[in-house]
């Protein structure tokens, strides 16, 4: 609990109408895509980098948690105050702030939701590519919290790769800026890398100034149904040595495509097994030959039907559906974990066939379905309470399995609290003691964001 002199004084640096604490207020900040809860001891809804930098200045005073939150849609527990403490929501600090088209820079505070940043600079010929599925509802700040990735980073990559520059308030309380927003910078050490991808526990961050491209002149999207799941993983594979870049390459299983499908009460695949969903851009004479090319392609691998997307609400429905899949499957079961694999790419046959042996061992419904242009699986485990205890020793068979293969155990849903305890598996006890050490240096009295990344703490 928070003293009331507490309290006072985080209404005096919010105001009063921005400092929440009763119950019902508390659940709505309580939780987040991965159905983990716990309870705040307040809320705070800052406007400026000067109000936060007051705020965790009083947390260390206070020791008290601070647990900064974008839109609640992460997928590993990174906004879910699991030691109580303040939600920090940066909800009100949703400007964009700039669009530089001469230099192809933009400014944006951290609850600038993704897809309007994308809207807005489409409406002006430019392109920022990061693409979580959740685009419509996530803010720039979860992004550069968790380097979010999503449906386009096979050929553009994730969000670590536009992130010019950050302001950031410190643990202790100094506002920083990291980067430039030139194209390049090699000034000290790189922060802005080390800031992006921290999960809300290094900083908190206030500003993003992020690189843009200029708008693709033309994009087709091709959708392809197969009969079983390993003759779409082999056509996903020899798209990629096909010396072609696609800008999307999904791969959707038959528990998926059924989820969704009665999700959005929409036929989409006519009983088919599996599902790729293919998306290329550029010059409008490449894009319509190498439309062909891939269409052929997913033919030979045994597709028993392709069809290129004529018009913009075809290519929207196909998308939709595609997005629309993770709230879906909680149509087939209460409960699901939700896990993020990625292998090499050529690997994804080999990581499908272990994870199809390891739910057969353990009689659990696993869907797949995910970016498979980058190697990067969503592996769902559905499941009732009572499965729980089997479905925790599959996670930990596949995530040896993803090991074993030279995979991560997780590609960009980051670690949180749902993957801590298997961060061991993949990185030394060395590596995790110097990211300690880099936590403490920052954080001396841990009260950013505590309880995750690491099961114990610093
Ligand atoms: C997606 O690709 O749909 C998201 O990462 C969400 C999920 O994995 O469920
Ligand atoms: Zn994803």
């Amino acid at each position: 609990m928070l003293k009331p002199s507490v309290l006072k004084d985080l209404k005096k640096i919010v105001g009063p109408s921005h400092l929440y604490t009763s119950a019902e207020e508390m659940a709505v900040y309580s939780y987040d895509a991965t159905q983990r809860e716990a309870t705040p001891w307040a809320v705070a809804r800052p406007m400026s980098p000067r109000e936060i930098s007051e705020i965790v200045k009083l947390a260390n005073q206070e020791l008290f948690p601070v647990v900064p939150r974008g839109a609640g849609t992460g997928m590993s527990g990174g906004s879910v105050p699991v030691r109580g403490g303040l939600v920090l929501s940066l909800e009100r600090m949703n400007r964009i702030l700039e669009i530089d088209e001469e230099n192809l820079v933009a400014v944006v505070e951290p609850g600038v939701v993704t897809g309007d940043l994308q809207n807005e600079v489409e409406s002006r010929g430019l392109f920022y590519p990061p693409d979580p599925a959740s685009s419509r509802f996530c803010t720039m700040g979860g992004n550069v919290a968790e380097c979010a990735g999503g449906l386009r980073a096979v050929k553009y990559g994730v969000t670590k790769d536009y992130v010019l520059g950050l302001e950031v308030v410190l643990p202790t309380g100094e506002i920083i800026t990291t980067g430039a927003r030139t194209a390049k910078s090699v000034a000290g050490y790189d922060l802005t890398k080390l800031i992006v991808g921290s999960e809300g526990t290094l900083g908190i961050v206030t500003r993003i100034t992020v690189k843009l491209l200029p708008l693709p002149e033309s994009v087709r999207t091709l959708s392809a149904f197969f009969s079983d799941v390993s003759s779409a993983a082999g056509a996903a594979s020899n798209i990629m040595k096909s010396r072609m870049l696609p800008r999307a390459l999904e791969f959707v299983d038959q528990a998926a495509l059924r989820a969704v499908e009665s999700y959005l009460k929409e036929d989409l695949s006519r009983g088919a097994a599996a599902m790729l969903l293919v998306e290329v851009d550029g010059p409008p004479e490449a894009t319509g030959r190498q439309a062909d090319r891939i269409a052929e392609i997913m033919s030979r691998a045994g597709a028993i039907r392709v069809t290129k997307a004529e018009t913009d609400a075809d290519r929207e429905r196909l998308w939709s559906a595609r997005r629309a899949i993770s709230p879906a499957l909680y149509a087939i079961k209460p409960k699901k974990l939700n896990e993020d694999i990625v292998v090499p790419r050529s690997k994804i046959p080999e990581i499908l066939n272990e994870i199809g042996m390891i739910a057969k061992k353990h009689e659990l419904l696993i869907v797949n379905f995910g970016h498979a242009g980058d190697g990067n699986i969503h592996t769902n485990i559905l499941l009732d309470e009572a499965d729980r205890p089997r479905a925790e020793t599959a996670v930990k068979e596949i995530f040896a399995a993803t090991l074993r293969l030279g995979g991560s155990i997780s590609g960009e849903h980051g670690i949180g609290l749902a993957k801590a305890a298997y961060l061991p598996m993949e990185l030394g006890e060395e590596a995790i003691a110097a990211m300690k050490r880099i936590k403490r240096a920052l954080d001396p009295n841990n009260i950013l964001n505590p309880g995750k990344i690491f099961i114990e703490d610093h």
